[in-house]
């Protein structure tokens, strides 16, 4: 199975300038839960931006043209097909917007953060075929000190 997993401001911005726009903490939260103990598909900027290296408790899988490319306990790609995917494992996508233009297609299962404020931004989430998925689950979340903005987590299946 593959799914996606970002969250996305009211124009649909992901990225600023190698980034992430915001500081959303329960955004963190909730892709730490969806992720862990899953192998995470990532393009190699998506990769860098990451200040501690790979994230822990999941494979790191590294989408680069590069064939130099290569870091401690992160698996390099450099086209998906090389991946031969256990059918029994969830992939999950977590972008940014090259790598999950490569899955579009093919993708079963998103998980969406959606921050209702306007940022911002250079990169954006790629069109999603959005009438073949249908919303299973939404969860508000909540506003702080720490997480400004509303929020909320949706899920959605393939029909
Ligand atoms: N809001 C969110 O949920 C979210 C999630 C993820 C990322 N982001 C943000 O999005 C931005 C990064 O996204 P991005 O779209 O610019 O970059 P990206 O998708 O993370 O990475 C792009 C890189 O992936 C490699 N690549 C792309 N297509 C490939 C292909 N067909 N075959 C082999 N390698 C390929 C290339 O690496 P090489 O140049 O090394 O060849 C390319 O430069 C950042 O600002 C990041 O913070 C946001």
């Amino acid at each position: 199975m593959i799914s996606f997993v970002w969250a996305e401001d009211k124009n649909h911005v992901i990225g600023k300038n190698g980034k992430l726009p915001w500081k959303l903490p329960n955004d963190m939260k909730f892709f730490k839960k969806v992720t862990s103990g899953h192998p995470i598909i990532m393009g190699r900027k998506t990769f860098e931006s990451f200040p501690n290296g790979p994230l822990p408790g999941r494979e790191n899988i590294v989408i680069t043209r590069n064939n130099d490319f290569s870091y401690p306990g992160v698996t390099v790609i450099q086209d998906i097909n090389e991946l031969n995917m256990d059918p029994n494992k969830n992939y999950c996508v977590i972008g940014g917007a090259q790598i999950f233009k490569l899955y579009s297609d093919i993708v079963d299962k998103l998980f969406v953060t959606k921050i209702d404020h306007e940022f911002t931004g250079d990169t954006f989430m790629v069109d999603l075929p959005w009438q073949k998925f249908e919303l299973v689950s939404r969860i508000e979340g909540k506003v702080d000190e720490q997480n400004l903005w509303a929020h909320s987590f949706e899920e959605y299946e393939r029909k």
